[in-house]
């Protein structure tokens, strides 16, 4: 079966709830009639309810960006004594669906490691949400040659003691770290190679229907210039797009690029 492409769109910290109705209102009409694609925004905690209300009834699913739990007593802590943090039941009284997980951001500036992630995905289908988990190499480690290792241990963290039926159901964004932000993209070819090892991994991890199903979407100063060309490789599904994502019709022409793949 063919995989559906995924555009989300990574706000990070950005837009208060007036600037994210504005984002999401002027975004709405450009991408209504699209059907061939999925389409999510992932607003900052603060902006999701006013995002929420505005998407009700349409095409565009809602994310977050990152979520807080611990295990416990074999289930997963959701509220207590955690100041600062948002739980998954919070995110799924939210109307979000989606979560961003292990966002290299997340990953450099706050500690987040493959088994925090790894903790993280169980949560989410434990409390009815589904993850987007990110991987990707350094600039350092792609100079030395080890990016497939760098991302294969990755997927591997993350997606120990995952069910089959459960993985099949998330979506991986491979975000080559030296690419986020930075104006500068990986060629299709370099993405594509990167996208068919990560499948092969997940070939291994549990099996080929399996890894068939996986969505990986690209993230990585993807935009509507380069959008067509990264979409048309075999093992790309789509895109988490951080800062052309801010501009709705920028972001509007990759979802199109996509659902036109
Ligand atoms: P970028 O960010 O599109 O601004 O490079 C992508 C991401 O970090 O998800």
């Amino acid at each position: 079966m063919a995989r559906r492409n995924f555009v989300a769109g990574n706000w990070k910290m950005n837009c208060t709830p007036k600037a994210a109705q504005e984002l999401v209102s002027e975004l709405r009409p450009h991408v209504a009639d699209i059907d061939s694609a999925d389409i999510a925004v992932c607003p900052p905690f603060t902006s999701i309810a006013a995002v929420a209300q505005l998407i009700e009834g349409s095409n565009i699913a809602l994310g977050a960006q990152n979520l807080y739990t611990l295990e416990k007593d074999g289930g997963f802590v959701q509220s207590g004594a955690y100041t600062g943090e948002i739980s998954p039941e919070m995110l799924k009284a939210s109307d979000v669906q989606w979560v961003i997980l292990g966002h290299s951001e997340r990953r450099q500036y706050f500690g987040e490691t493959d088994k925090g992630v790894n903790t993280k995905i169980k949560a989410c289908f434990a409390t009815g949400l589904l993850p987007i988990v990110c991987v990707g190499e350094t600039l350092e480690q792609r100079d030395e040659g080890i990016t497939n290792n760098i991302v294969e241990t990755q997927v591997r963290g993350c997606y120990t003691g995952i069910p089959a039926d459960q993985a099949a159901l998330t979506v991986i964004a491979y975000e080559p770290v030296w690419a986020i932000g930075t104006g500068r993209t990986a060629s299709p070819e370099q993405a594509q190679e990167v996208h068919a090892h990560i499948r092969a991994v997940l070939t291994s991890l549990f099996d080929e229907a399996t890894a068939e199903a996986i969505r990986i979407q690209y993230g990585g100063s993807m935009k509507p210039g380069n959008a067509a060309e990264l979409l048309a490789q075999k093992d790309i599904d789509g895109g988490l797009i951080g800062g052309a994502a801010l501009n709705a019709e920028d972001f509007a022409a990759i979802i199109k690029a996509a659902a036109n793949a």
